[in-house]
């Protein structure tokens, strides 16, 4: 059996650089200018180099990012909703040339952990850019919070990878796109269902990776573990959490495990489109988008991430994807459902709070079985002990979104 969805573009790209090629351009790098880059763009860069972008090859130029800016396309056409793009001050920008090779070394490791070749200096102007892909240029938003604070000067080009950002924990849950479509392949399923998360698994959640389950061969179960809000709960926990729920609700062979080591961005609609493609890239052929995907808080309607789909064709896209409405229990018909399949009064639904939700956790009691399953809490209320979550134990925030 060969694998059943082609990469966005047509071709996993593969930007990383192995053996003496590798040897022989760290040394190279180490005569290079070098350009501190943040652990953002450490991710971008691995997730390029490894074809969780593809089609991308490296960050974006300007004729690239003003198409997606404008167009949500790549600039010959391709479908692709969010820059990825390599920020750097203006007065360091300046300074380069066209066809300059830099190295990209880590600031607070000094690890090398690429080459770019410059293509393109540009600078973007950044409420422009908010209110198209955020649909805001509100400062507490905070995706737009991040973009205001990077540099307005980018370094477009393509990248090669001589070094992998490391694990570092749950190292056996980091597969790259060839390694994911390899075991989707081994396993025999012909199509599989992608589920992002930043979240903890909850009943809701689970309601709706199942009711998709029903009509695929496979879950691939992909939350998502770089960069969040520091009031969003820690990978290291939820990783926890999806283990213990996993071992104890899900059927062993349909269901994969990975991460997705890339940042959140906060961007609702477009970022719904982003997931798709990117786990498409992972070999998914189904995406599950629900209630007010890779949102915060009420910058975008519940369904909105689901209506931009219908702005790209089912070939401009690959990738299926499956909307679910809103779904939570209802005490009288005595199961999960949403406003499709249930018609009681919203009296009879149960709903939490995130805050009445985080307010039990803190308290050791777990809550209700209908809500979360006990396993999951017990790893919940473990994790909110941890001193890390004294920010996000004062903050008023949603557990769930
Ligand atoms: S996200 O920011 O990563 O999208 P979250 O982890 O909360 O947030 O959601 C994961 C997926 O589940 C998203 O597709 C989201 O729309 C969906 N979802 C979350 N809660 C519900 C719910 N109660 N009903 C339906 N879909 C939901």
């Amino acid at each position: 059996m060969t694998e059943t969805i082609q990469p966005h573009g047509g071709t996993l790209i593969n930007r990383i650089v192995e053996g003496a090629e590798r040897e022989h351009l760290l040394e190279l790098a180490k005569t290079l200018y070098t350009l501190k880059i943040s652990a953002w763009a450490i991710s971008d860069l691995d997730l390029i180099g490894v074809g969780a972008f593809s089609p991308l090859t490296g960050f974006l130029g300007e004729e690239d990012y003003q198409s997606v800016v404008e167009r949500m396309r790549l600039a010959d056409g391709t479908v692709w909703s969010i820059p990825v793009t390599l920020p750097v001050e203006a007065h360091i920008g300046k300074g380069f040339s066209i066809g300059q090779q830099i190295a990209l070394v880590g600031e607070a490791d000094d690890v090398i952990y690429g080459i770019l070749d410059v293509q393109s200096v540009y600078s973007v102007d950044h409420k422009h850019e908010a209110v198209n892909v955020f649909k805001t240029d509100d400062s507490a938003h905070p995706g737009v919070q991040k973009l205001f604070s990077r540099p307005a000067t980018h370094l477009g080009g393509s990248v090669q990878v001589l070094n992998r950002p490391k694990a570092e924990k749950f190292e056996e849950f980091y597969f790259d796109p060839a390694e994911t479509r390899r075991l989707f392949v081994e396993k025999g399923w012909k199509t599989v269902v992608g589920f992002q998360t930043r979240n903890p698994v909850h009943r809701a959640h689970e309601y709706i990776q199942k009711t998709a389950m029903e009509i695929v061969d496979g879950l691939f179960l992909n939350p998502l573990v770089g960069e969040t809000k520091s009031d969003d709960i820690s990978a290291d926990v939820r990783m926890k959490s999806y283990l213990v729920l996993l071992e104890n609700y899900y059927p062993k062979d349909r269901v994969s495990l990975g991460v997705f080591p890339a940042a959140m961005r906060y961007a609702g609609p477009r970022e719904a489109i982003f997931h798709a493609i990117v786990r498409k890239n992972y070999g998914c052929t189904h995406f599950i988008v629900g209630r007010d995907h890779a949102g915060v808080g009420d910058y975008y309607g519940t369904y909105e991430a689901q209506e931009i789909f219908s702005n790209f064709s089912k070939e401009g896209l690959g990738i299926t994807p499956l909307f679910f409405e809103h779904s939570f229990f209802c005490k009288k018909c005595g199961n999960m459902a949403s406003s499709k399949t249930c018609p009681h009064d919203a009296s009879e639904h149960l709903h939490l709070s995130g805050t009445k939700v985080r307010a039990l956790l803190r308290d050791g009691q777990c809550p209700p079985v209908e809500f979360t399953r006990p396993e999951v809490a017990q790893v919940l209320i473990e994790g909110m002990k941890e001193p890390e979550y004294e920010v996000y134990n004062q903050t008023e925030s949603r557990l769930q979104s």
